[in-house]
């Protein structure tokens, strides 16, 4: 072999070492394409911490407002949210077939603003929280005005309406863990101008049935808007088995009530919570030392 042949065979050989080179450098960069898409993104590991964290109740916030603590297991609010919840958890949870549709998905409502929707819902569901064997999703459905979150001192980004407008959003993400082992929040989410129709969407509709069947031990419990200051609150009657109309003592007139009622024929099962009353009403805790009385709790079942 002549010096030029041996140059040319030298030459060749560097050659498909680098063309080797280029194809293995080639293989791993595609390898390593794949192993990034296959592996979970650092964004969605920070959401599923923040899915999984456990969110401290502020008693004391509670507290101020004269709402249930985890030391009020005797006092009079105690002692009446139990007569409040008992014929809720009969009808949410019977002995046999009682005919009632979702009967454990419970909306709380009231008439006009300001009459204890918010005070009732949170109380009744620490109430059932503290029963061993129930769980309790409490669902701040009163998406323009929301305030349960910033009531039991929770920060929260994203709830309900984003999960029904983002069909990415996983029902798991948006729900927040408390401290209280059986009470899990779902918040309102982000401000829409659309929210009532989200409310009264088909994926709201999937979403109440798949609440009410999935865990047979869990009370479902909405906070809403009032009936009549918008239509939120009758849209969501529909969706579930029992109402709790809270009903502001010597404040909201009688002919304001029925025009409410009129709104929940969908419900047949509606029980109502006369609150903030100045005085109690013979219960065994009459006199207990509360500035207002709580609730008496009348349940009905509309006629046809
Ligand atoms: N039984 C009660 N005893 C003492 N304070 C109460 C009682 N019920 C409600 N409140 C207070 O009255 C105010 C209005 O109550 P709440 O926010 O629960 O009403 P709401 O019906 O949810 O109002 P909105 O329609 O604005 O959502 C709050 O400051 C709450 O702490
Ligand atoms: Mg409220």
């Amino acid at each position: 072999m002549s010096i030029i042949e041996k140059a040319l065979d030298k030459a060749l050989e560097l050659e498909q070492s680098s063309t080797h080179k280029k194809a293995d450098q080639q293989d791993f960069l595609e390898k390593a394409a794949k192993l990034e898409a296959a592996a979970p993104s650092p964004e969605p590991a920070v959401e599923d911490a923040e899915a999984k964290k456990i969110h401290p109740i502020n008693w004391s916030s509670l507290q101020a407002k004269g709402m249930l603590g985890p030391e009020m297991a005797y006092s009079q609010l105690a002692e009446e949210y139990r007569l409040i919840k008992r014929p809720l958890l009969m009808n949410a949870f019977p002995d046999g077939d009682n005919g009632i549709d979702r009967a454990n998905l419970i909306l709380v409502t009231s008439s006009v603003p300001g009459e204890g929707k918010t005070f009732t819902a949170v109380n009744l569901a620490l109430s059932i929280a503290m029963e061993r064997d129930k769980t309790v999703l409490l669902v701040d459905a009163d998406v323009a005005k929301p305030s349960i979150a910033e009531l039991l001192g929770i920060s929260a980004k994203t709830g309900l309406i984003d999960l029904l407008q983002d069909k990415t959003i996983r029902f798991s993400d948006i729900l927040v863990k408390t401290d209280i082992p059986n009470l899990t929040l779902l918040p309102a989410g982000k401000l829409d101008k659309h929210s009532t129709e989200f409310l009264a969407s088909d994926a709201m509709k999937r979403l109440a049935n798949e609440l009410s069947a999935r865990y047979p031990d869990r009370v479902v419990i909405f906070d809403s808007p009032p009936l009549l200051a918008a239509s939120q609150g009758s849209v969501l009657a529909t969706l579930v088995g029992q109402i709790v109309l809270v009903i502001e003592s010597e404040s909201t007139p009688q002919y304001i009530v029925q025009e409410a009622i009129s709104k929940l024929e969908s419900c047949e099962v509606i029980g109502c919570v006369l609150n903030k009353t100045k005085k109690g009403f013979g219960f065994r805790y009459y006199g207990y030392g509360y500035g207002y009385g709580y609730g008496s709790y009348g349940q009905q079942r509309a006629e046809g």
